[in-house]
């Protein structure tokens, strides 16, 4: 397993479009164990193939306090949303920074696990948040473009102040 450099915003490549998993093979296992490292490594609970520059639709997320339930989404597709709720969202790909989005309260999701078996889960709270958070990195987009434009704007000088300073 390898920790993979990840992504930051405003870093074009993050508004790749990611591909659909044609078949869930090694090169899929060996992705989603280096994904899992890179996110407990960080550390996150969640990360889109998007953010290691990986076009791929491959989502790995661990909300637990034991760092134990890797979850692992390929090919997801939200099958029904309902409701509104508000929560503050932070990001890899965005470091230090936490603004509250409106998503679904609820969703209905469909995708395939590790072993390739179709599962079809609901989610809600913390959970439902953060796959719709990675769905989106997915289709290229990142939470801060939820935001308003002065406010990602100020997100983008700071983001590239802070890699000038790192460099
Ligand atoms: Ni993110």
């Amino acid at each position: 397993m390898s920790i993979l450099p990840i992504l930051h915003y405003p870093d074009e490549r993050l508004h790749t479009k990611a591909k659909p998993v044609t078949a869930v093979d090694d090169s899929i296992r060996k992705l989603v164990a280096d994904m899992a490292e890179t996110m407990y490594a960080a550390p996150g609970i969640g990360l889109a193939a998007t953010q290691v520059d990986m076009h791929l639709r491959v989502i790995v997320m661990d909300i637990s306090e034991t760092h134990d339930q890797l979850l692992t989404l390929i090919n997801p597709v939200i099958i029904k949303a309902e409701g509104k709720a508000e929560r503050e969202e932070g990001c890899l790909s965005v470091p230090g920074i936490y603004e509250p989005v409106t998503r679904a309260a609820r969703i209905m999701v469909k995708y395939l696990n590790i072993e390739g078996k179709e599962v079809t889960q609901e989610a809600e709270g913390l959970i439902g948040v953060c796959i719709q958070h990675e769905m989106d990195h997915l289709e290229g987009k990142v939470f801060v473009e939820y935001l308003s434009r002065l406010k990602q704007g100020r997100i983008k000088l700071k983001m590239k102040k802070r890699a000038r300073e790192t460099m």
